[in-house]
């Protein structure tokens, strides 16, 4: 259709290296993967039978740098399947490219996985959000560079991928269901993107608010946006670790009361990711776990 758009073989093989590595390393063939936010490490503490592989192992993955995130790939037994879990992810603030941090999204495409799930800590900018609240993403607003921006790569999706239904409309419902059966409140919102790492001004968060964002944060969204082009089916979560809605004379933006307000909330979150995957649909097959 876009005949002056040039779609190009992959200029390199370097998804391909590492994953021929991992799927050397991992049992079985996992066909969810999970990208473990801000003191959500701990949800791969309840992953059975794990295989952990350092970034630093895995050929021409970076490795994560932020406070609160580790650096491995873990692949074991959640909910009664078998996931891929990344434990730390990177950030663009943290000074990689774009390509670079969502670089281990292709890579797991191409070991197989059909479904990504993604949790992340966010500020609240809805008025009605506190501190501690989940909030599925329903949508959300990218104020990052596109991780797209460049030649198209045609062997994982086309030039321009659409973004109307980033958030799986079915993985939300069950969601929804799996929550209310367990009694954990749930809100739902759009998650807006920004590069940081400055946390943003009491007007950049009422800005935000007004255009339409519940929640914002620093990250999600360029894996988002790469996933999505390669197809996979996405559903995410933020857990609510700070209120960017009312400021104290004397408040202040600590990163640590971040990192705490994401570690109270785990408990829940490993729950409702673990039950996801359990109840996911047969439809869409899920790789039997398998014995490390
Ligand atoms: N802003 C941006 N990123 C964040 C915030 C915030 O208020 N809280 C947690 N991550």
């Amino acid at each position: 259709m876009y005949s002056t758009e040039k779609d190009i073989i992959p200029q390199n093989n370097r998804y391909q290296e590492a994953a021929a590595y991992l799927a050397g390393r991992i049992q079985g063939s996992p066909l969810t993967a999970i990208i473990l936010g801000s003191g959500l490490g701990v949800l791969a503490d309840k992953i059975e039978n794990a295989t952990v592989v350092p970034y630093r192992e895995i050929p021409h993955f970076a490795h994560a740098t932020a406070i609160g995130h580790k650096g491995n790939m873990i692949c074991g037994c959640l909910g009664g399947k078998q996931v891929l879990a990344m434990q730390g992810r990177f950030h663009y603030y943290e000074g990689y490219t774009m390509q670079e941090l969502t670089f281990p999204v292709r890579v797991m495409k191409l070991l197989g996985i059909k479904n990504l799930l993604v949790s992340n800590a966010a500020g609240g900018i809805n008025h009605s959000f506190k501190v501690g609240d989940l909030m599925i993403i329903c949508d959300h607003i990218n104020m990052m560079p596109n991780p797209l921006t460049g030649p198209n790569d045609a062997a994982f999706g086309p030039r321009f991928p659409d973004m109307t239904r980033a958030y799986d409309r079915e993985l939300i419902r069950l969601m929804e269901t799996i929550a209310s059966a367990q009694g954990i409140p749930l809100k739902k919102g759009v998650y807006v993107g920004l590069t940081g790492p400055s946390y943003e001004t009491p007007a950049e968060y009422a800005f935000y608010g007004r255009v339409g964002g519940d929640a914002i944060g620093m990250s999600t969204v360029p894996e988002v946006i790469v996933a999505r082009h390669a197809g996979l089916r996405v559903f995410g979560m933020s857990v609510i670790t700070n209120e960017g809605y009312h400021f104290a004379d004397d408040f202040v933006n600590d990163a640590g009361d971040v990192i705490r307000a994401a570690n109270e909330a785990a408990g829940r979150m490993t729950l409702l990711f673990s039950e996801l995957i359990r109840k996911m649909d047969d439809t869409f097959p899920m790789g039997d776990c398998v014995e490390a």
